[in-house]
């Protein structure tokens, strides 16, 4: 459910036609809405609320810090996986100790910070991270909270490259090594093992590996327990699925639904840590047509946005839907949506129905609030977009579009070349 919806001919943003906002601020654009990601956000407050459990939302599917605001205001917590998204997270207010950090590759000034930023608990990725942590935090004389990452094995049915949960994948502890590796935390002096976290995948449709992975993990943690460890915090991860094309992923309440009856009489603190299902349909990329190109045997219509400011084409071959910000009656035609960036990789949309569009017109790409702007590069030289946050009848530019001057900001010239 979000809020960008056709009032007659015209796409708007909540109650603001989009064609507006892209004849103010300019094309490319994102444009949020606010009152999508409250309302995402609330979904799964709600579907919880009976049941202490921290929602830590997974700053890697969108930085931008009003977007971090509106959340942290909201009660949410932060999950994670660098030195600069505690950075951010912090800066938008979020309380340390609603922050999980996870991620394989966390360096010792990273675990500096979030130890010096006391964090509610490290996602632990192996034995030999797990050293380093105990070591850095003896320097620290400080007591490092973790849970170690669990890898259930379970297949979530996604996109191989943002499936992360079976025994192949680079992420976490194997389960059959599970109870070995607390042990070893336990005997480690500046450790205080305190959780256990398992993440499957991202974009899963069904319910099902959810709850097959839940029923393993619950089976770790009730051994764990009688083995006389105090886990408190079961932190289940991301993954749920938005609607690209027509998919149907459960809804928080549904994962609620039948999870928490698993976990029935336990006494541990739920984290969840959605990322995509948050912002992902709280986003558009609007773009304005520049050509039409009669191909051989196809047509191309090319666009002012670029695989560097969505990748996730190119990337993963991923759909979204492309709309006309203002519908017409013209015929529909079969073409590839292209950006202006100098590879073959770079198009929005494949052999796409489509309205005929007319040079100066606007489209308006959908779902594309998650994993948009913050993969987003300045390949080709392109600055980057700016963004625009929507609420109700208001619209605040939540970053500027970049300069050229921006791109050669940070460069230096060795003296030689003065
Ligand atoms: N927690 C951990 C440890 C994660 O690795 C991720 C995502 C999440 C939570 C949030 O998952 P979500 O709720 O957003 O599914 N760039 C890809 C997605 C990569 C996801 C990486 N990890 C895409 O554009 O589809």
């Amino acid at each position: 459910m979000h809020f960008f919806n056709y009032k007659g001919n015209e796409l708007y943003a909540e109650d603001i036609p989009v064609r507006m906002l892209a004849e103010k601020y300019g094309t490319p654009l994102y444009i949020y809405s606010y009152k999508t990601l409250l309302r995402h956000f609330r979904a799964y407050d709600d579907a919880f609320k009976n049941y202490p459990h921290i929602i830590c939302y997974a700053l890697k599917a969108n930085t931008n810090e009003a977007i971090l605001r509106l959340l942290s205001k909201n009660g949410c917590g932060a999950d994670i996986v660098s030195g600069g998204e505690l950075f951010r997270a912090l800066r938008a207010g979020i309380s340390p100790n609603r922050i999980v950090y996870a991620g394989v590759g966390k360096t010792e000034d990273e675990i500096r910070f979030a130890l010096g930023s006391k964090i509610l608990m490290f996602n632990v990725e192996s034995e030999d991270e797990l050293r380093e942590i105990d070591r850095i935090a003896g320097i620290m004389k400080l007591k490092a909270p973790i849970a170690l990452r669990i890898n259930p094995d379970i297949d979530p049915m996604t996109h191989p490259y943002i499936s992360t949960g079976m025994k192949k994948h680079k992420f976490g502890i194997p389960i059959e090594d599970a109870i070995e590796n607390y042990r070893f935390a336990s005997m480690l002096k500046h450790i205080e093992v305190m959780g256990i976290h398992k993440h499957i995948g991202s974009q899963i449709t069904e319910i099902s590996p959810f709850v097959d992975a839940m029923k393993r993990i619950l089976m770790l943690l009730d051994e764990l327990t009688g083995l006389g460890f105090n886990i408190r915090c079961l932190d289940i991860g991301g993954g749920l699925g938005i609607p690209y094309f027509d998919e149907k992923p459960p809804m928080p309440r549904d994962l609620a639904r039948k999870l928490l009856p698993l976990i029935n009489g336990r006494r541990i603190t739920l984290i969840m840590e959605p990322g995509r299902s948050i912002v992902g349909n709280a986003g558009i990329l609007v773009t304005r047509m520049l050509y039409l190109k009669k191909g051989v045997g196809k047509d191309f219509i090319i666009v002012d946005a670029g695989m560097n400011d969505l990748m996730r084409p190119s990337l993963y071959d991923a759909y979204h839907h492309i709309m006309p910000v203002v519908k017409n009656r013209r015929a529909k035609i079969t073409a590839d949506i292209v950006g202006p960036i100098c590879e073959s990789g770079d198009f929005l949309a494949k052999g796409r129905r489509i309205q005929k569009v007319n040079k100066g017109e606007y489209l308006s790409v959908m779902s594309a609030g998650a994993y948009g702007m913050s993969m987003s590069s300045n390949y080709n030289s392109r600055p980057t977009v700016a963004e625009v946050m929507v609420n109700g009848k208001t619209h605040s530019l939540i970053r500027k579009r970049g300069k050229y001057n921006d791109l050669v900001k940070d460069e230096m010239l060795p003296a030689y070349l003065r």
